[in-house]
């Protein structure tokens, strides 16, 4: 019998060798660790040999097709996964070398594929490590050129990464930005807090991240998608250096979000009956994530604007906390002025 292996039958195999992985995991990499494979009209090829450059044109390509996702043999798939690690921590290493917009957009979005990895496994004690180092140090980075908060917050918001991941760094970037504009706190202390906001919905890795993509999560995920800031504790105490303060934020961070009056009647007597720890940073950290969450569009809504948005901070704040909400409305009216 000839030593050959008929197309159909390998097909076959690779259909069963195969995983797949993002089209994201390889724009911010020079070389392809492994073979890559698309799939076009069902049938795989080798989009990509392993050691050659990635074609970032043709990546782009392929964006643009809808064709986010690739395909590794299985065994790879760690390949990869430690390729995008090495060059995160790279690319930190040396945040303050070359060019600072395409170091911190490199940054940045390696560090949110690297958030992925994190959600498909909380309680992975290296993948932590590593995101909280590397999150530390782009706030460092941030709070020391502060003047690229604008536009490395609007180039990342382009790279449409799935909300998921996305939402938490959005919405800690603003917090920076808010923090360092009110010229009330720290850089320590403004570096805290972004590490709370950052990690403060890991909870919500209870539930695979394509689920959210649907309108309607079911009963269960919804119940489990209310305990997220509960779980992010959980899943937090003891492993990062977070003060009980900070936990605390994390555990409240939903405080203000509660929009239906009955919700809110309910907020108010948690209030009363000093259930609700509803402190100032608690707010901050809130508001930026409703802002944030709002002005981003999901696979089932379009992105409010901001003033729409800013409308709804005004109900939620505005009674208790009016200076800060003047802060607030004059900070984002600042970033959305097109410069
Ligand atoms: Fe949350």
């Amino acid at each position: 019998m000839a030593n050959t292996v008929s197309p159909s039958l390998l097909q076959n195999r690779l259909t069963y060798q195969v995983i797949p992985i993002s089209i994201r995991e390889l724009l911010f990499l020079s070389t392809a660790p492994c073979d890559i494979y698309g799939i076009k009209d069902g049938i795989f090829y080798r989009a990509l040999r392993r050691g050659v450059f990635t074609n970032k044109n043709l990546l782009r390509e392929l964006i643009a097709k809808g064709q986010i996702y690739l395909f590794v043999h299985r065994e790879d798939r760690s390949l990869i996964i430690e390729t995008v690690q090495k060059n995160l921590l790279q690319v930190t290493r040396s945040l303050s070398l070359g060019n600072p917009l395409e170091k911190g957009k490199a940054q940045m979005n390696l560090l949110t594929i690297n958030m992925g990895y994190l959600y498909q496994n909380p309680t992975d004690d290296t993948i932590l490590k590593l995101q909280h180092q590397c999150a530390k140090n782009l706030a460092y980075f941030l709070l020391n050129k502060i003047d690229l908060l604008v536009p490395l917050q609007r180039e990342y918001i382009k790279q449409k990464h799935h909300f998921v991941l996305a939402q938490p760094l959005i919405a800690s970037v603003f917090l920076i930005g808010l923090m360092k504009y009110s010229q009330l706190y720290s850089d320590q202390e403004i570096e805290n807090l972004f590490i709370t906001s950052y990690f403060k919905d890991i909870g919500m890795s209870s539930i695979p991240t394509e689920k959210y993509d649907q309108e309607e999560l079911s009963d269960k995920e919804k119940e489990i998608l209310s305990a997220h800031a509960t779980n992010s504790v959980q899943i937090l105490k003891g492993r990062l250096p977070l003060s009980p303060n900070h936990l605390s934020i994390i555990e409240h961070h939903h405080t203000f979000s509660l929009l239906t009056n009955k919700l809110q009647l309910n907020l108010r007597e948690k209030q009363k009956e000093g259930e609700i720890i509803a402190g100032f940073e608690t707010m901050l950290v809130t508001v930026m994530d409703v802002i944030s969450a709002m002005i981003t569009g999901r696979p089932f809504r379009k992105p409010t604007k901001i003033f729409e948005a800013l409308d709804l901070i005004k109900i939620l704040i505005a009674d208790q906390y009016p200076q800060e909400f003047r802060l607030i409305v004059s900070y984002f009216k600042n970033f959305f002025i097109d410069r």
